[in-house]
Parts: C-alpha cells; structure tokens; sequence
C-alpha cells in the first residue's frame, strides 16, 4: 500500500500499487494535521514524498511515517523519488551542519527503509554509508536513454561536469551514442563557467546535455552557451531532478537549449520521462 503525501498523487498512480492519500490540513497559526486511512494494522507501507524544497514537506512527513507506525503497521518504507539535501556532503566552513548526514539520520528514526532515484552522491559514495536503515537505489539513465535514443537525431551525450560522467557514459551506452564530459567552475551560487574541450571531435551531432539536477540551471546554461560559441547545433537537456528555482527556466532560455526534458521525480512542465514503473521495482526490491 502507497501511502500519497500531497502532490504525490499523480506519480503514485503510474506506480501501478494500491495507493491511498495522506490527508495534510495546514491550521491557520501554519501548524499542521496529518491524517492517514485508519486500517492499516499488520499492513506493509510505503509513504511516498518526494522532497523537492523539503522543509515544509519534512514534519508532515515525519508525523505519516510516525503515525503508521502508531497505527501498527508491519514495516513503513519511505519512497522518496528526490532525496533532498544530498548536495551538503562536508562542512565547507568551519560550524556547518553536514546536511546529508543529519537529514539521512533524520530519516533512519523514521522508517524501516528508503527507496529514492539517483541521488546526489559525490564525496559521500553510498547511501548506506549515511543511512542506518536498508536502502535501494532506482537509476533513470536506461530510460532517458530510450527518451534520447527515440527523439533526438545523431546524439553526443554531454555532462557538463566531472560529477556527471557517471549519468553521461550510462545514458550514451543506452542511446547507442557517443559521451564527452565538460570541465566546471561554480564561484556561487549563480556563477558558473563551463569549458569544452575537444568538442569539433563530433562534427554535426546533437549535443545532449544530461546531469542529475536542474536546479539554478547555471550549470546547464554556460554549457548550452558554450556549445553553442562553439558552433554545435542547439542542445537538448535532460534531467532527472526538475528543481528549477526561481529564475531557471529564463536562464536556460537565453542559453540557446532547443528542448529540456525531465524526470518525474519532481513535478514540473518539462517532466517527459516517467521513472515510476522503476520506482516501483525498486520498492519491490527493498529487503527489510
Ligand atoms: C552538481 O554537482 C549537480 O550535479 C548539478 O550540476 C548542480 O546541482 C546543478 O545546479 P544548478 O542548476 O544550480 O547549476
């Protein structure tokens, strides 16, 4: 049984389960009530919420996941297609809070395992090394590799960084394509730079800019626009995690990107591949 936080609604349908909503009413001082189906005694669930801006969605979630267990569930797994927080894997400066651990320690008191889709693992190399409680990984490269392999004419798959070759090099096996990776430079939060070496190796291709998260869409767009100085065709981008904050959607715009297509993970107007069904599997294979 899934068990729907709001807004989950829809990718709970494309899972194929038996999916019910949890009930969130926000009272008018901003605290919350959460309500979940009263029968869930010796059943096996799954709360699913995808934490995309996570920390309104967070105590909602802590108080389902609390209150299935309340409510005498077997087991409470949570599936949560974006997996927040991933990206602050060490103190930059000295005092501040390694967000990945606390968040993965926050939901290992929570539930009795975690399924969530590529999550941002860089410095820190596997979830089991954060979280306490079994976890399962469900990757999106095949079927962004079926989306590119069906929609675009002679692909490059390109990371636009060294963390992305990983994304790049699967989705490029899968379209049958060949993969390149560009070299980053980020100075803040809205300041990137992007160089493109070797890139008249591939005379004529589309280029098809694929990372894990679009977030300010800095990333993306210096690479678009650096491609583009460079005389490829238009890029294509796609994405897993459609984060889009404010201002992105511009940014991509004025880069030169002919198309950006996403995940499901996060609901967004781009959204084109649907990971559900993986999901699903990857659920399915969650040993407790
Ligand atoms: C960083 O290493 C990630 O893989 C993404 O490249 C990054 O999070 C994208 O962020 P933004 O859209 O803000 O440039």
């Amino acid at each position: 049984m899934i068990l729907a936080m709001p807004g989950n609604e829809r990718f709970a349908e494309r899972m194929g389960l038996p999916w019910q909503p949890v009930e969130v009413h926000t009272f008018p001082d901003g605290e919350s009530k959460v309500r979940l189906p009263s029968d869930l005694q010796r059943r096996d669930v799954a709360v699913l919420c995808t934490l995309d801006r996570p920390d309104p969605k967070l105590l909602p979630l802590a108080f389902a996941l609390q209150e299935a267990r309340e409510l005498g569930v077997n087991a409470v797994r949570l599936v949560a297609p974006y997996l927040c927080y991933m990206r602050q894997d060490r103190a930059f400066h000295p005092g501040e809070a390694v967000s990945a651990r606390l968040i993965a320690r926050m939901l290992s008191g929570l539930c009795d395992g975690l399924v969530t889709v590529d999550p941002h693992l860089h410095r820190i190399q596997s979830l089991d090394a954060i979280f306490t409680v079994p976890t399962v990984v469900a990757h999106a490269a095949h079927t962004i590799a079926a989306w590119v392999r069906d929609n675009v004419s002679d692909p490059l798959v390109i990371g636009p960084d060294e963390e992305s070759a990983q994304w790049a090099e699967e989705v490029a096996a899968g379209a049958g394509a060949p993969s390149t990776v560009l070299r980053k430079e980020r100075r803040g939060d809205h300041d990137v730079s992007v160089s493109v070496p070797e890139i008249g190796r591939w005379p004529g291709r589309t280029p098809v800019l694929v990372d894990d998260i679009c977030s300010t869409a800095r990333t993306l767009a210096a690479a678009a626009a650096h491609l583009r100085e460079a005389g490829t065709r238009p890029p294509v981008c796609a994405v897993v995690h459609a984060l889009f904050a404010p201002g992105a959607a511009e940014a991509l715009e004025a880069s030169g990107v002919s198309r950006l297509v996403s995940t499901n993970t996060v609901s967004h107007p781009t959204n084109a591949i649907d990971v559900a069904p993986a999901v699903a599997a990857a659920l399915a294979g969650l040993e407790l």
